[in-house]
């Protein structure tokens, strides 16, 4: 928010995903000007299709009120604040059914319930697996200390795109299905198009490729959350990690080669550039280094 302040922006927030999670003690969608909310199927609250717009502004109330009326002035019209009313500026029905209103708000005023089987799920996608991923090169998610997190998904960054393939083939032949997720916007058409710096987002591209989600829904029963963990951590492959460390000059670089074994259905090989540490940070880097090697030869 500062930079936007700097820069006079606006900022809306995409909280899809971060309904009840907070930040610093701030619910999420309360930090920016607007904050946009979305009730799709695999929301932790749905109505099918949907959502809500948030607003933290009262500069933009009224063109919203019009936005959402059709592109008229109707509220202010049942305010008595206008005679009539008539067409102002665009807008369209985004008005919502009362069928799908008591389907929200049965669940709004169940949302804790939701919450709390929505954390249950998470913490034993986060714990079960635990072990297995560490001997796996899997990374779990992290949250920060001090984020509450919305225990909207649950996902695993898998070594490579190639081990990730090899997982969800995996969990397809015990009949449960896992989906890739995110493909980078700034490569779709439209995000290209946008895009006319050519800007690049390497971390974004190289996550995309190893990211996978775990089936998460509110239903999700005892049972069938135990039989995914026990599916998951059925996957068996050998790691090998080769690490180098290269010196140049006053740079020290520690690069990794990692090797998945053929019980994965693949071998493959990636060679990343882990750190790029000035001297300073060598030692630190050296220990690192130093104490993974240890623990190989042990
Ligand atoms: C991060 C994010 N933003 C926005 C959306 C769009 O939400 P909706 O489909 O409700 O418009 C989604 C949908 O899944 C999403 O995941």
């Amino acid at each position: 928010m500062e930079i936007a302040q700097r820069h006079n922006l606006i900022v809306i927030e995409d909280n899809a995903y971060g309904l009840f999670g907070t930040c610093n003690g701030r619910k999420l969608g309360t930090i920016g000007h607007m904050a946009t909310q979305s009730c799709h199927e695999t929301k932790n609250i749905t109505y099918g299709e949907g959502g809500a717009l948030v607003i933290n502004d009262s500069r933009f109330s009224e063109r919203a009120e019009i936005l959402h009326e059709k592109g008229t002035n109707r509220a202010n019209f049942f305010r008595g604040e206008v005679d009539k009313y008539t067409w102002v500026d665009k807008g369209s029905g985004y008005l919502m059914s009362d069928i799908l209103a008591a389907c929200l708000y049965a669940q709004l005023s169940k949302s804790s319930e939701i919450q709390e089987k929505r954390k249950i799920i998470w913490s034993a996608y986060f714990c079960g697996p635990k072990g297995w991923a560490v001997t796996k090169g899997v990374q779990l998610p992290y949250v920060p200390e001090d984020c509450e997190q919305a225990f909207h998904m649950f996902y695993l960054i898998l070594p490579s795109t190639q081990a990730r393939i090899n997982f969800i083939d995996h969990m397809n032949s015990e009949g449960v299905s896992t989906v890739f997720h995110y493909l980078p916007l700034h490569e779709s058409p439209m995000g290209k198009r946008y895009n006319t710096n050519n800007n690049k987002c390497p971390v974004t591209c190289e996550v995309s490729g190893r990211l996978v989600r775990l089936p998460f829904f509110n239903d999700l029963t005892h049972d069938q959350l135990n039989f995914v963990i026990s599916v998951v951590t059925r996957l068996h492959y050998e790691m090998h990690e080769t690490f180098a460390l290269f010196t140049l000059g006053k740079k020290v670089w520690l690069f990794a080669e990692i090797t998945r074994g053929a019980d994965a259905g693949a071998t493959c090989y990636s060679l990343k550039e882990i750190k790029k540490v000035s001297s300073l940070a060598a030692v630190l880097t050296c220990r690192i280094f130093l104490t993974i090697l240890w623990r190989r030869i042990g």
